[in-house]
Order: structure tokens, then C-alpha cells, then sequence
């Protein structure tokens, strides 16, 4: 198992280059086992969880090439096998967006329930009961789910949670229903409409999506077609927060602006300087942050994934922040390994008091969860002395080569096999 290490701390400088969404490029793969043509995805990163997800299309009969040049190829011609393997469906969550393109494709699956995580139960009932009022029939039992669907018909749902999972869920098994489908109180997420977009490429009927009312119109079938995530937005506000943190001065450059809107304006609360382009954007910290409230909520809200990244930055902060995480119910395990390093921090149900410090101190520390794996190198690089970071795996989950492009802003990071 991997360890990161990280060395007294820096200023980072200069120009990070994003990489593809992971949270778009997971449901476009997914969506890809809609119709028996080939799609490519290009500039796609091989993240651990692409990967796990190229294993779980690939274990349902599809053809999937992860090229050296980046390109994803995936070829669900003939979808052999409706019954997915349990260790492969419980390593990675999103890997239950299968369910809604197999019910629409072959109209039956076999899939384990995703199970919990660090940082929640993370149920599935808005998921299965858009799939429900669409027709299909499903059984639960040793913890797997069992659907069938002959045709699914459209139907109005209504999300009691913007569920991201489970609009883009619903909106892929609409595509080949019959008849209207209307999914109110929808997920916005930038996601959601790159994967409306990847999915009307491929002929199906979308409009709404990026509102909160989608409404898909089902058609016959769809075809092949190339696409480009669009760039990762949580990975531009990691950054961004980094550069904050260690009064840094860095370009996160082939980013869309408007989709880190909520991290740009609570950077400017913080008195950093925030210059955007039309792909880029520039982070220029020169005092001590000032202390910031947050509260996270469904986008355009603040976003849950960017909570433990700006934890860490406020626990250098000159002030009291308070952050609220109302998303998920257990996204504070980054806490404790922040308080290893020296932060000042308080829990009180779902909010968490920091009191900043002036310098954090480096310490033995683990990732619990994707983010606050990111978390804890932020708090690294405006660490005194030297953080070990384990369980690194994690963080590899959802950042390419993240030691590399730190190193090239200035950190002294490595990465001990
Ligand atoms: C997606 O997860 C992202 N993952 C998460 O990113 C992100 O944190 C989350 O959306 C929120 O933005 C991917 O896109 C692969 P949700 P998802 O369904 O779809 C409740 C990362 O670090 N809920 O919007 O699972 C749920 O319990 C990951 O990249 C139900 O109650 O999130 C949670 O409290 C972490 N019933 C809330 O909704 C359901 O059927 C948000 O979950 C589904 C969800």
C-alpha cells in the first residue's frame, strides 16, 4: 500500500492542467450499454474507478478498450450476462449505474446492493423507485436486487433528494422507454447535463437536464457516438483550494469556470484573489485566509466533495469557521487525521467549529475517504515538518498523478511504493 510524504511546507506556483470528470466519465460508460454500437470516449484519465467500471461493463459482455492515447472504446453489442459479479458491484458505488441502461437494453439485471461507505449509508430507494414507477419489477434478497422490466414505460417522478445517482440513473433507462418521462426535483449537477449531452448524441430525447425538471421522451434506439467528459470540477476546486492554502499563486487552467462558481466565491470571502478566464482560472493567496462559514447543498450549492478540501484550508484560517455538511451523514472522518497535525476543531452533529491555527505540524496520517485524502495533503503542504499519508489508494480513486502535478507546483511530495 502506497504512502505519500510530504516535506515542510510550500508555496505552490504555476500551472496545473485538469483532467476529465470522474463523475461524468463513470455514468457515460455506463450509458454506453444503451445501444449495440461502439462509443469512444476520449481524454479519459485512468483513474482506479474508470477502471473498476471498464472491469463491470466488461463483465456484462461489452468490448472495452482503455487505449494508451487516452481513448475509451466500448462495444455493447452483445450484452451476454445480466448477472454482475458482488465483489465487483460492492468495490465501487457508481457501478449501480448499470442498473438503468440494462433495464432499458436487456430489460433484466441481477446487482448487488451497493452497500455504505466511509462517508455514509448511501441508500438506493430514489433509484429503484423511479425503476418501479417505470414498470419494472424488483425483488431484494441476500443482498442483492433483482429487476425485470419487459418495456419500461415513461412516467412523472418525483425525487424526494436531487439525487445525482439517481437522475442519471432514471434518465438513462428513459431513453429506450416508452412514452414521456418527467423527473422533478432533479439533480443540476454539471454532470447531469454532459451526460444529457453524451446521451442525445446518441439520439436520445432530452431537455431540461441542468434545471430541476428533466423530461426525456423515449425512442427506439440509440447509436454509437465520441465524446469528452467535461473537466473535473472537484479535482479544479482541490487545487484551487491548495494554491489558497499554502498563499500560493497557481493558473488551474482547461477548467470551466462557471461549474466552480460556489468555490471561487468562498475563496473571495477569504480574501484570495480569483481571476477567471475563459478555461482557466488564476489563485493568488498572498495574506493569511480569512475564516469562511459553509454550509454544503446540492449544486449550484457549495459542493459536498469540496467539504473536507476546505477544512483544511480554514484550519490555517485566522478565525472561527463553521462548515455544515447536509449532503451525506458521515463526511467528518477527515477530522481526527486533522487533529493528529494540530487543528482546532469541534463537531457538533453536522457541523464542525475550526478554530485556525497558525501552522499545522506534520504528522503519521490515513485517508478514510477519496476527499479527505485530498484534504490531508492540503493540510500537508501548510504543514511544519514532515506527513505521512497512508491508504493512498483512495485518493487515487479520483486524482491522476496528483503527487506529479503538486510536484510541479513546488510541493516536495512523494509517493513510497
Ligand atoms: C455522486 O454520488 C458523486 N459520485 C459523489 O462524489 C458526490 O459526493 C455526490 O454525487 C453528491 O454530489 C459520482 O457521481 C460517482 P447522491 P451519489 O445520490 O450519486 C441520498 C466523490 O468523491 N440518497 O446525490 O451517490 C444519499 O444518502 C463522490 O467523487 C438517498 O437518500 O450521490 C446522500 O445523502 C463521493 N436515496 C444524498 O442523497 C437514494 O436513492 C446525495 O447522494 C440516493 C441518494
Amino acid at each position: 500500500m502506497s504512502t505519500l510524504i510530504i516535506e515542510n511546507p510550500c508555496q505552490l506556483q504555476g500551472t496545473v492542467n485538469i483532467s476529465c470528470a470522474k463523475n461524468a466519465i463513470l455514468p457515460v460508460i455506463a450509458a454506453s450499454l444503451l445501444t449495440e454500437d461502439k462509443c469512444t470516449l476520449e481524454e479519459v484519465a485512468a483513474l482506479e474507478d474508470v477502471k473498476v467500471m471498464v472491469e463491470v461493463v466488461n463483465s456484462l459482455g461489452a468490448e472495452v478498450n482503455l487505449n494508451k492515447d487516452n481513448t475509451l472504446e466500448i462495444a455493447a453489442s452483445n450484452i451476454v450476462n445480466h448477472d454482475t459479479a458482488y465483489e465487483l458491484i460492492r468495490k465501487m458505488r457508481a457501478s449501480f449505474l448499470i442498473m438503468g441502461p440494462m433495464l432499458a437494453r436487456v430489460g433484466k439485471i441481477r446487482i448487488s446492493l451497493p452497500g455504505g461507505c466511509a462517508i455514509g449509508s448511501r441508500p438506493i430507494d430514489l433509484h429503484l423507485k423511479g425503476f418501479s414507477a417505470m414498470g419494472a419489477n424488483i425483488t431484494l434478497g441476500h443482498g442483492y436486487i433483482e429487476a425485470q422490466a419487459d418495456k419500461l414505460k415513461g412516467e412523472s417522478i418525483y425525487l424526494d433528494f436531487p439525487s445525482v445517482g439517481a437522475t442519471e440513473n432514471i434518465m438513462m433507462a428513459a431513453c429506450l422507454a416508452e412514452g414521456m418521462t418527467i423527473i422533478e426535483n432533479a439533480a443540476e449537477e454539471p454532470e447531469i447535463v454532459d451526460l444529457a449531452n453524451f446521451l442525445s448524441k446518441m439520439g436520445a430525447k432530452i431537455k431540461g437536464a441542468g434545471t430541476d425538471t428533466i423530461r426525456i421522451e423515449g425512442v427506439q434506439r440509440l447509436k454509437g457516438t465520441t465524446h469528452v467528459a467535461i473537466p473535473d470540477r472537484i479535482e479544479a476546486g482541490t487545487f484551487m483550494m491548495a494554491a489558497a492554502a499554502t498563499r500560493g499563486d497557481v493558473l488551474v487552467d482547461g477548467v470551466v469556470p462557471e461549474h466552480v462558481k460556489p468555490i471561487t466565491a468562498k475563496l473571495k470571502e477569504m480574501g484570495v484573489e480569483v481571476f477567471e478566464y475563459e478555461k482557466s482560472i488564476r489563485v493568488k493567496a498572498t495574506e493569511r485566509l480569512k475564516s469562511v462559514d459553509i454550509k454544503t447543498m446540492p449544486y449550484p450549492g457549495f459542493p459536498t466533495d469540496m467539504q473536507s478540501p476546505i477544512m483544511s484550508a480554514v484550519c490555517v484560517a485566522k478565525g472561527t469557521s463553521v462548515i455544515t455538511e447536509t449532503v451525506f451523514e458521515n463526511r467528518f472522518m477527515h477530522i481526527n487525521e486533522l487533529k493528529l497535525m494540530g487543528a482546532k476543531i469541534k463537531v457538533d452533529g453536522r457541523s464542525a467549529i475550526i478554530e485556525g491555527v497558525e501552522r499545522l505540524s506534520g504528522a503519521k496520517v490515513k485517508a478514510t475517504d477519496l476527499r479527505a485524502g485530498a484534504a490531508l495533503i492540503i493540510s500537508g503542504l501548510c504543514a511544519e515538518g514532515r506527513t505521512e499519508i497512508s491508504e493512498v489508494y483512495h485518493i487515487d480513486r479520483g486524482y491522476i498523478n496528483i503527487e506529479e502535478k503538486m510536484r510541479k507546483l513546488g510541493a516536495n511530495i512523494i509517493r513510497r511504493e
